[in-house]
């Protein structure tokens, strides 16, 4: 696992908020559900909608476009759905937010 700083302290969203930035080349939604800081991937698998407009229920992370619910733990969708979204490790630290990103084999072997 490989850490990058997303967010500082200051930049990190409020409750209910969600934001997007771009980290390691790729775009997250940072998604605060009750003052709990989870990272997704930034478009939703259904037809692309970005969650950015979407808001939290239940631990879920609803798409504003058809309203399909993700889990915010597990990234599996609703019953009936089949699909899921990535998920990805958060951790706060004194200075910031840090997002970990799976290191792949390729980059293991060529650093
Ligand atoms: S695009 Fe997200 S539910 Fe359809």
């Amino acid at each position: 696992m490989k850490w990058f700083k997303a967010l500082n302290n200051n930049q990190i969203p409020h409750a209910g908020n969600i934001k997007t930035i771009s980290v390691n080349g790729k775009q997250l939604c940072i998604i605060n559900n009750e003052d709990k800081i989870s990272a997704t991937q930034s478009l939703c698998p259904h037809a692309g909608g970005h969650f950015s407009g979407g808001w939290c229920k239940n631990g879920n992370l609803v798409c504003p476009i058809h309203r399909y619910e993700y889990s915010l733990e597990t990234g599996r969708g609703a019953e009936g759905q089949g699909d899921y979204i990535n998920i990805y490790p958060v951790e706060l630290r004194e200075d910031g937010l840090y997002i970990g990103f799976e290191e792949s084999w390729w980059s293991k072997l060529w650093g």
